[in-house]
């Protein structure tokens, strides 16, 4: 095997974790440009406005509350308490694009709220994150190019976590959740999930380009194997799902025969089996 440039450059005498070593550098090396406003109409559109002007990579714009969060399909996110957070990426990298960006935050978002919160929810295909009582986390991902180009100028990589006490309008009573903390924790709770959101959103390059992360969505998919309702891809109809590729289509098996889902909503059948039975 050759040595990479980074191998030549290390003091001979090093018989250490190299790769430990990168990661504490890493760590040393990251500093947080957090903007946190108590009010925000979207962090979205905050964030957006500040990379036009030229924000920098992994700036982000935190809220306590949304007037108008932005949802996917131009729904509305109801955004009352919680962590609402927008991060600027700026990836010119093809091999980066908003599904694969959107799937593996649905995993740093997960495994955050696994360290911070010690609590293990599901990821949802495709990016929500959820709990038995339902959604915890909306993610949206808003790409924008550069003028009269098809090359993404920055992503807005919006996150919406729902955190403490909730009066979720009745629409949302059967489909929402929140994370209910400790109240006087609450506020040291939201910073520490929002760096670590951050931190593990900053190694995106590599953990997209190898698709390492897939392993870890895959793992905590609450769809696999189970029996689910497809919308959004002509008339619902009734398909098993067999596993998620590397691209974060959803492999699913039905009458009609297989078929990898790019798009589409699925939703467990309560009377769900596993396909083996
Ligand atoms: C969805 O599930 O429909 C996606 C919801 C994304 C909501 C977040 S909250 C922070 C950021 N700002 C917004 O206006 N939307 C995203």
């Amino acid at each position: 095997m050759n040595p990479s440039t980074e191998d030549l450059y290390l003091p001979i005498e090093y018989t250490g974790d190299l790769k430990k070593l990168q990661q504490k550098e890493q760590k040393a090396k990251m500093k947080y440009n957090i903007i946190h406003k108590h009010l925000l109409e979207s962090t979205n559109t905050t964030a957006a406005e500040l990379a036009a002007g030229g924000a920098e990579e992994f700036t982000t714009v935190v809220a306590d509350h949304q007037s108008n969060g932005k949802g996917r399909g131009e729904h509305s996110f109801f955004s009352q308490n919680g962590l609402y957070m927008s991060v600027v990426i700026r990836s010119a990298d093809t091999a980066v694009n908003a599904t694969l960006l959107t799937l593996y935050t649905a995993c740093c978002v997960h495994r955050a709220i696994r360290k911070v919160c010690g609590f293990t929810a599901k990821i949802k295909w495709v990016n929500d994150i959820v709990t038995d009582e339902g959604k915890l986390c909306g993610i949206l991902c808003e790409s924008y190019f550069k003028p009269g180009s098809d090359k993404i100028d920055y992503v807005i990589d919006g996150i919406g976590i729902n955190l403490g006490e909730q009066e979720f309008p009745e629409e949302l009573k059967n489909v929402a959740a929140s994370l209910v903390l400790p109240p006087q924790k609450l506020e040291k709770i939201k910073i520490k999930l929002c760096k670590k959101i951050i931190r593990y959103l900053s190694k995106y390059q590599s953990k997209i380009k190898d698709r390492s992360f897939m392993n870890y969505y895959r793992e905590f998919c609450s769809v696999m194997d189970k029996r689910v309702m497809v919308s959004g891809d002509g008339e619902p109809y009734e398909a098993v799902v067999m596993g998620v590729d590397d691209d974060g289509g959803l492999m699913t098996i039905s009458k009609k025969g297989a078929k990898i889902l790019r798009y589409g909503e699925v939703s467990i059948k309560p009377e769900n089996t596993l396909r083996s039975e």
